[in-house]
């Protein structure tokens, strides 16, 4: 998830994260000469938060398990998934666990609007009452080329959709993450275009396998993976599961992503996963599985073809696969 341009030679992909961190690095170094400045220490464990209250959806888990999806491999170690993140609010190195714990995920009220018969907003826990809980067991392949294997805990984003009743013009949904640099001093970093945002479009929404996710591993979300509610859509790269949603918007333009804002040349809208489609940057025809650190093959739509290939039907035109 880098956005300084170099040759595939002259990066190895397990020296990526290095280079985002040196990059911010500079940019800050830029800033400074610039003028007034955030303070360096942005992501510092030392930020005091007070104590999180009882999760009142903790007797929501664990949740019966759907037996439709299988993984074909095991499942990644909880300690593993839960310490090895992308969450850029917290920063730009895969250890956010600390600094992510200033995230206030009660109350949380979550906004409908755009092209809906009717606005509105739903507090979390309201949501969670009327959704279906399921647990699903999905692979998760980031275009850094990790992958991890999680039971996830959640509803179908169809479900969510259906509720929300969008207009028959409405054609995308947009998702945005929160906004609040003072809970999130990633978002202090005036150089990303926050807050974090995806899409996706209605179909692909529809589609049974886009799952809103409040749990993991039969307990709630933490809060380092996007608690207490993130996207899962297992066929494309992790970069389209966007954490800690406090909005959906439906609309009839394609949402411009935080990533695609960033680098359009390297994240498209699609992201399908894809190992004949290098990243400019790097190869996707393998993975390092989060765990045991094996490298095996990375597979079209990571695996999922059976569910999506249909939805690109007679799309070939599009950069299906950036
Ligand atoms: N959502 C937000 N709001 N901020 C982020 O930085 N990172 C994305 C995605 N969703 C990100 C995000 C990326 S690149 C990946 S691979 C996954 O979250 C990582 O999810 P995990 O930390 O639970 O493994």
């Amino acid at each position: 998830m880098l956005i300084r341009r170099r040759r595939g030679w002259e990066l190895p992909e397990n020296a990526a994260t290095d280079e985002a961190v040196y990059l911010d690095r500079r940019r800050l170094m830029q800033g400074l000469a610039a003028g007034p400045i955030l303070a360096p220490a942005l992501f510092g464990a030392g930020a005091a938060w007070a104590a999180d209250p009882p999760d009142p959806s903790a007797g929501l888990y664990p949740a019966k398990q759907n037996p439709k999806y299988t993984l074909g491999r095991a499942i990644t170690p909880e300690k593993d998934s839960t310490t090895y993140n992308n969450f850029y609010e917290y920063g730009t190195d895969k250890d956010v666990v600390q600094a992510a714990q200033q995230l206030k995920v009660r109350p949380w009220t979550i906004k409908i609007d755009g092209m809906v018969e009717k606005p509105m907003t739903v507090d979390i826990d309201d949501l969670l009452k009327q959704m279906p809980l399921e647990e699903r067991l999905y692979r998760h392949r980031c275009v850094e080329a990790w992958s991890m294997a999680v039971p996830w805990t959640g509803f179908p984003l169809a479900a969510f959709v259906a509720m929300a009743k969008p207009l028959s013009s409405a054609k995308y949904l947009k998702m945005t993450t929160f906004m609040d640099p003072a809970m999130a001093p990633g978002q202090k970093q005036f150089f990303y275009p926050w807050p974090y945002v995806e899409g996706l479009t209605l179909a692909e929404a529809n589609n049974e396998l886009s799952f809103l996710v409040t749990g993991m591993y039969g307990k709630p979300l933490p809060k380092q993976d996007g608690a207490p509610l993130r996207l899962a859509t297992p066929w494309k790269y992790g970069f389209k599961s966007v954490k800690s949603i406090n909005r959906f918007e439906f609309t009839d333009k394609r949402p411009l992503s935080y990533w695609e804002q960033l680098q359009a040349s390297e994240y498209g809208f699609w992201a399908n996963v894809n190992p004949e489609v290098p990243h400019p940057r790097w190869s996707q025809a393998t993975e390092r599985v989060l765990g045991t650190n094996d490298r095996v093959p990375t597979q079209l739509y990571n695996g999922y073809g059976e569910f999506v290939a249909s939805l690109y039907d007679g799309m070939k035109g599009e950069k299906l696969f950036m």
